[in-house]
């Protein structure tokens, strides 16, 4: 049924801290590459132990083999913010008078620590590395997704307004003007219009990506109780607002049908009514569901059964 989500060059899973985000990404991962696709987990998780998930050493920058067909990277938010905002001062370096070079920098060190600065980098390593691993890989998981807010930084009027159209055409033609006029015909450096057409260029780029349906799909992860489901109806309407549509949910973590004590039938009686509002708010979605293991999902075997529900969950037919 659900296949085309493995058809899908981007994965990103979606959800509040604790639903399975991590879990679901690595497992679906581990499915897509024993079917065959060339895979790259993008992990983003400091406390999801990928190490332990593949039985495998794997940290720092590098991307590490962990099962065949699939790569895993673990991306550093700490590290990210700092090489992000660095490479926002060396922009700023070459482009801003020295008068106020000082100020400049001291406005981004305190950046560092608005709210937005980590998301934001974490957001600028999910594009460079889905505009620039995507020739070696089939597909591209990531254990979280950009949120609306973060998403809009694709739109920002600095970089998609017309008046950079205006600016980057206007230097443009000064730059051969001068050219010509110094009769060399070597083009001076203009490093504002390097960075702005660069980052022009990318944002289109990722936002081709990102709002095309056949290439990226973005799963929500919740489990059946309230809260979860609350929050996942309004972030799911907030990327809408981006025409970013979710056609896909992970429900995770559901309670065997088999159990008898009363504690517990009491439970799954409430998960029932969750479940049916899940289908009431999200008539389109086919909710995957995923059971509850007996243990923390913390080994490669643990990892291997949630990969297997995944599997049956999407191809119902195997
Ligand atoms: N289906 C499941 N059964 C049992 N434990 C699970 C299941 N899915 C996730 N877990 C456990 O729940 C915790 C949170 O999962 P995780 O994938 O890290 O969530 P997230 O990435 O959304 O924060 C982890 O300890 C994980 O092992
Ligand atoms: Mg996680």
């Amino acid at each position: 049924m659900d296949n085309a989500l493995l058809n899908r060059q981007v994965v990103f899973f979606a959800g509040k801290g604790g639903v399975g985000k991590s879990t679901s990404a690595a497992a679906f991962a581990l499915y897509a590459a024993d079917q065959d696709r060339r895979v790259l987990l993008v992990s983003t998780d400091p406390a999801h132990n990928l190490a332990d998930l593949f039985h495998t050493p794997i940290g720092g920058e590098g991307i590490t083999r962990v099962a065949p067909n699939l790569d895993a990277v673990e991306v550093d938010v700490h590290r990210e913010t700092h090489r992000y905002l660095d490479g926002v001062k060396e922009n700023i370096r070459r482009t801003v008078r020295s008068t106020m070079l000082d100020e400049a920098l001291r406005q981004i060190d305190l950046a560092a620590h608005s709210p937005g600065a980590a998301e934001a980098a974490l957001f600028d390593r999910m594009v460079s590395l889905i505009l620039e691993e995507s020739q070696a890989y089939d597909l591209l998981v990531f254990d979280t997704a950009p949120t609306g807010h973060t998403v809009r930084l694709l739109t920002l009027p600095e970089l998609m307004g017309t008046w950079v159209d205006g600016l980057l055409k206007r230097r443009h033609k000064r730059n051969r003007d001068y050219s010509h006029w110094l009769g060399d015909g070597e083009v001076p450096d203009d490093p504002l219009y390097d960075v702005l057409s660069r980052r022009r260029q990318r944002a289109a780029a990722m936002r081709d990506i990102l709002l095309d349906d056949q290439t990226t799909a973005f799963v929500f992860v919740l489990v059946p109780e309230y809260l979860p489901i609350t929050e996942t109806r309004n972030a799911i309407r907030e990327l809408a607002d981006w025409d970013i549509h979710v056609r896909h949910l992970v429900v995770n973590k559901l309670l065997p049908e088999g159990v008898t004590d009363p504690f517990f039938r009491e439970r799954l009686a409430r998960e029932h009514r969750w479940l049916a509002r899940i289908d009431e708010y999200f008539p389109d979605l086919h909710p995957l569901r995923l059971p509850l293991l007996p243990g923390d999902v913390d080994s490669r075997e643990a990892l291997d059964q949630v990969a297997r529900e995944m599997a049956r969950a999407l191809d119902p037919g195997r």
